[in-house]
């Protein structure tokens, strides 16, 4: 999809923006707290995800206003679309006049995926990260993947509760066979799609990782699972014994994980900021790939500040290489966009673009 134009009402710091962005590259330029997060924040906004930054609904609204609105027209599979989100205690949308239920309805409308600074977690943080990014990911791809998460979770939370009272009440251990089979089920099932995921993750991710880098570095990818499907309902039976003293079910794809390794070492223990920034952009342009390879649909990318950290060559990958996606990416430094080879160029000011 190609975003033709935005108009930005009130919004955070923005008082009226309307831009006529460049079908690839669009950078945007300006000292900090200027607005140019706000701007890759509204545009978000329209894929109709709460916003990237964790903030509530009526904190968009300009302050001393009462609201707001943002609008953009895009073309996407042949035709073109125009969506609104009206801004102030609640967004409202609307795409192509007509009022939506909720904003989640413009799910799989506009489509973008978002890097931002913090996305480094995925690659420094805890497995819980990883797990998120890989089941938000299958989602979008497998519709059917959040029925069978959300009875997996509930039959984990359901045996977790079960276990911890079991040895007062031995009636419930009968239960928890009961929720031993729910997880059997639908954890074999998990694993099958995180498997699945994880080979096109493979696929794609060395390739753009290898590209950041100039071809210097290697960057794999594995699955690092608890337990396999076929062992699942046996290695769970044999640890009920120890969970029922911790109270915690300790088999199973909720203590999975992905390893990253770059040039044959953990990028977690041993990356650099660099490398960790480079492997986590890395993934995130994978998943557009890959929800493009499955679905059709060619998403936009906002890239939120990836230039500092990133060597001149890295830089000139981000700004050059990505030639699949129209590309929104913000920076402070000017001199980040001197060797932009095509595209335009917006410096923001003030929250008004200069
Ligand atoms: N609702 C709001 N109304 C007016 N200004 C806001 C609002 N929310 C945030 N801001 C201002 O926006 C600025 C930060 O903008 P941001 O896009 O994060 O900057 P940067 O250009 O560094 O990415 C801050 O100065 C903040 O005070
Ligand atoms: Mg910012």
């Amino acid at each position: 999809m190609i975003v033709k134009k935005v108009l930005i009402k009130n919004f955070r710091n923005i008082e009226n923006i309307e831009i006529l962005p460049d079908e690839k590259m669009n950078v945007f330029y300006g000292p900090n707290a200027q607005g140019k997060t706000n701007l890759l924040e509204a545009i978000w906004l329209f894929t109709g995800a709460k916003s990237f930054r964790g903030a509530k609904d009526s904190e968009f609204v300009k302050f001393g206003t009462t609201e707001g609105f943002i609008k953009t027209e895009f073309f996407k599979d042949g035709a073109e679309m125009e969506a609104e989100i009206k801004i102030g205690e609640r967004r409202k949308a609307y795409l192509n006049g007509n009022s939506l239920a909720s904003p989640g309805a413009l799910a799989g409308k506009f489509c973008a995926i978002v890097f931002s600074p913090q996305d480094i977690s995925l690659i420094k943080d805890g497995p819980s990260v990883r797990r998120r990014f890989l089941d938000t990911a299958i989602f979008q791809i497998y519709p059917k993947y959040v029925e069978i998460m959300r009875k997996y979770t509930r039959a984990v939370q359901q045996r977790n509760a079960a276990i911890k009272d079991s040895y007062y009440h031995p009636s419930l251990l009968s239960l928890i066979d009961v929720f031993d089979a729910e997880i059997v089920e639908n954890g074999k099932k998990i694993i099958e799609y995180r498997k699945r995921y994880i080979d096109y993750l493979k696929t794609e991710v060395p390739k753009i990782y290898s590209g950041i880098s100039e071809n210097k570095e290697s960057l794999d990818i594995s699955y690092a699972l608890n337990c396999s499907a076929e062992l699942l309902e046996e290695r769970l039976k044999a640890a009920r014994r120890e969970d029922m003293k911790t109270g915690i079910t300790s088999v199973g794809p909720h203590r999975d994980d992905i390893d990253f390794s770059i040039n044959g070492i953990s990028a977690r223990l041993y990356g650099s900021q660099g490398q960790k920034r480079s492997a986590a952009l890395s993934l995130k342009l994978a998943e557009a790939e890959i929800l493009n390879k499955q679905t059709g649909s060619r998403a936009i990318a906002l890239l939120d500040d990836v230039m500092s950290e990133l060597d001149p060559a890295r830089q000139d990958y981000v700004l050059n290489h990505i030639k699949d996606w129209q590309v929104f990416i913000t920076c402070c430094d000017p001199s980040n966009t001197k060797n932009l080879s095509a595209g335009r160029i917006f410096k923001i000011e003030n929250g008004e673009i200069k």
